[in-house]
């Protein structure tokens, strides 16, 4: 979808304009192309006293053929010797060492002299502990410093740089690689200011792992593939090896097969809010493929009313669409064991399941619902060496945001640290990531994909 505003900031009068007026200009992300390199220049991967995990984060760096930079050479020393300071593609610091408020001038003293000589779309990437798992009450606090930290760096960033943390568990030290390699690429380009946790993950859960192609050989239904961001979630998964099962309603028919003929996929015509919806898909996946490896939750409906002005069916439909088919049909795959051993399930929630949303009560509640579904169904997953995740886009560029009013489409695409709306692709992105057989140790959570929305934490 065209952001036309977009275009004409950009444009070479737009830009005179908008510097007069002080208007940020949306920077362009550098988005992920099949061959590309995973960094697109050096990494600094920099440690507190104490980190647990910089080696680990610079190994697996390292052997994804990337150059990684211990210490900030001067400018004499610069590699290119045009005397000009070495710049960074991301910059990793291992602040897991931090358990004293004292300690996080170290975090000052780190980053302070390098910040600006992040690239363009650069990354900086926090590496912490999770608080609640600190055994004293001063680890605790030092560790959720963190979350400040980078909540506010993320909104002082500039030039498509994104600020992430990834919170290590105990134990996980070894199993960074997907969480990692996801952060500091151009797959994540739309994610800033969040937090990812990542767990022990089973062993072998990278073994022989193809990075270019995690789910070659797998099994992956998406709902709502017609269009928008179910598209993208389609064609990204097919383009990570996945054979994807294509569903949508029947009246999306013609459109529904172009997406699956584009993809090598099939298709599935069915409302999934029908009575038999569960039993369908189950039958279907175990006649045509012996089980299903990644379902991906992502058909939604929005109908947007003041409660005081909204009628009982669109309450209703809301519910049953985007909340209670997923309960119903992830209670069937598991009850019915046709996701397979180490299976994903993806949730697609929302921004507005975070913060709310004024004429959204009923979205809210069943995107809210979501998150809780995907907490409370965790545990299960874990017992099949599995996960199951949300992703909470804010404000993506499909058909069902070019149907907002103008001016709440404006607000909703700049309102971000990124000054711009996301591309479906940047949901599409964060699933697949959530789907790697490698991403096993991120379960029950939910990461936002949404440019750091200004509203909801
Ligand atoms: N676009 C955004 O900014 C945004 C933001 C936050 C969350 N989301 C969520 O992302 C998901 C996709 O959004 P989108 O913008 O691509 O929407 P969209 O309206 O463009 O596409 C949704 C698809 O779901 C299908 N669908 C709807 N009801 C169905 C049903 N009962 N059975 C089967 N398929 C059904 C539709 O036919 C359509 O193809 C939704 O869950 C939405 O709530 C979108």
């Amino acid at each position: 979808m065209a952001d036309l505003l977009q275009q004409l900031l950009t444009s070479p009068i737009g830009r005179q304009i908008t510097s007069t007026l002080s208007v940020p200009i949306p920077p362009e992300l550098r988005r992920h192309e099949p061959g590309q390199s995973l960094a697109h220049g050096p990494v600094l991967v920099l440690a507190a006293d104490g980190g647990a995990v910089q080696g680990a984060v610079t190994e697996l760096l390292t052997g994804a053929g990337v150059d990684v930079v211990d210490e900030v050479t001067d400018t004499a020393a610069e590699p290119a010797g045009d005397g000009r300071p070495q710049r960074f593609a991301a910059i990793v610091v291992d602040a897991t060492g931090i358990t004293r408020s004292a300690d996080l001038a170290q975090l000052h003293d780190l980053l302070h002299p390098v910040l600006k000589r992040v690239l363009p779309s650069g990354r900086i990437i926090l590496l912490g502990r999770p608080p609640e798992d600190a055994d004293d009450a001063h680890t605790r606090a030092a560790q959720r410093s963190l979350e400040g930290v980078v909540r506010s760096l993320g909104k002082e960033a500039r030039d498509g740089t994104t600020v992430t943390l990834v919170h290590v568990a105990a134990g996980a030290e070894g199993d960074l690689d997907a969480a990692v390699r996801f952060l500091v690429s151009a797959r994540s380009a739309y994610v800033s200011g969040q937090v990812l946790h990542v767990g022990p993950a089973p062993s072998g859960a990278c073994d022989g792992i193809d990075w270019e192609r995690p789910l070659a050989g797998q099994v992956a239904l998406v709902t709502g593939a017609a269009r928008g961001i179910g598209e993208a979630i389609a064609e990204v998964l097919a383009r990570d090896g996945a054979h994807v099962v294509c569903l949508d309603v029947p009246a999306q028919g013609d459109a529904l097969q172009r997406v699956a003929n584009r993809v090598g996929g099939t298709t599935l015509q069915l409302d999934i809010t029908g009575d038999d919806a569960p039993q369908r898909v189950i039958d279907h996946l175990r006649e045509r493929h012996g089980g299903v490896d990644v379902v991906v939750h992502n058909a939604g409906i929005t109908r947007d009313k003041s409660l005081a002005n909204m009628e009982r069916g669109w309450w209703d439909a809301v519910i049953a669409v985007n909340l209670t088919s997923q309960e119903r049909m992830n209670d069937a795959l598991l009850d019915e064991k046709v996701l397979n051993e180490g299976g994903r399930i993806v949730c697609v929630s929302s921004m507005a399941g975070i913060a709310g949303g004024k004429g959204q009560t009923n979205y809210a509640a069943s995107k809210a619902g979501v998150i809780g579904h995907v907490e409370a169904l965790a545990p299960k997953l874990a017992e099949r060496s599995g996960s199951i995740n949300a992703v909470a886009p804010g404000f993506i560029e499909t058909e069902m945001t070019a149907a907002m009013p103008l001016i709440s489409r404006e607000f909703g695409r700049r309102m971000n640290s990124l000054n711009q709306g996301g591309q479906p692709v940047d949901v599409a992105e964060a699933i697949a990531f959530f789907a790697s057989p490698a991403a096993v140790g991120s379960n029950g959570t939910t990461l936002r994909v949404d440019g750091q929305h200004l509203i909801g934490a």
